[in-house]
C-alpha cells in the first residue's frame, strides 16, 4: 500500500490541502494551510470550513456545496478561482483555490487546494508604486 507515500506527500507539500465532507465540515488539513491561516489541525478539524472565509462567502457556502450537489454545475471544480481567506488573527489574503470531488465508498469528499498569491500581489504592489 502507498498510504504512507501519500500522507508524506500531504504533510509536505508547499501549497495548502484541505478535504470537506459534502457538509462542508474539514476533515484533514495539512501543515502548509495550518500555517497560511494560523490555526492549529485541532482548531478546525470537525468545524465548518466557512470559519476561514469572510462574509459573505462564510454564510454562503453551505448553500454554494449544496446547489452544486442538486444541480451538478460546477463554477470552482475544474477551473479554479482566486479567492479570500480569513486567518486567526482576523488578517485576509488573497489565494489560488483549485478543488476536486472524490467519491469514496463513505461518500463524497472535496478537496481544496490553496496556493497563497500574497506574496506575488505584494510585489505587484511594489511595482506599482514605483511607476
Ligand atoms: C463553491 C468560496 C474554500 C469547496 C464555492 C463558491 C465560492 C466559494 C464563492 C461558489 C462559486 C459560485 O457559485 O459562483 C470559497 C472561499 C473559500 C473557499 C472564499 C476560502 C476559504 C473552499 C475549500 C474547498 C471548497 C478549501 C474544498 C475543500 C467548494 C466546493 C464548491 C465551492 C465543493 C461547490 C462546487 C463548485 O462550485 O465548483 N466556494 N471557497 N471551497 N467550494 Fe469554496
Amino acid at each position: 500500500e502507498n498510504a504512507p507515500l501519500l500522507n508524506a506527500i500531504i504533510q509536505n507539500a508547499i501549497d495548502g490541502i484541505i478535504t470537506i465532507t459534502e457538509n462542508g465540515v474539514v476533515e484533514l488539513i495539512n501543515p502548509s494551510a495550518c500555517k497560511l491561516f494560523g490555526y492549529s489541525p485541532e482548531e478546525v478539524i470537525g468545524n465548518n470550513l466557512s470559519m476561514l472565509m469572510q462574509s459573505p462567502d462564510k454564510d454562503r457556502h453551505d448553500t454554494y456545496l449544496q446547489r452544486y450537489q442538486q444541480t451538478g454545475i460546477p463554477h470552482i471544480i475544474g477551473t479554479g478561482r482566486e479567492v479570500t481567506g480569513l486567518k486567526k488573527d482576523g488578517n485576509v489574503f488573497p489565494f489560488r483555490l483549485a478543488v476536486s470531488e472524490v467519491q469514496l465508498a463513505e461518500g463524497i469528499i472535496y478537496t481544496g487546494f490553496i496556493h497563497d498569491l500574497s506574496p506575488r500581489k505584494e510585489a505587484e504592489d511594489k511595482l506599482k508604486n514605483l511607476a
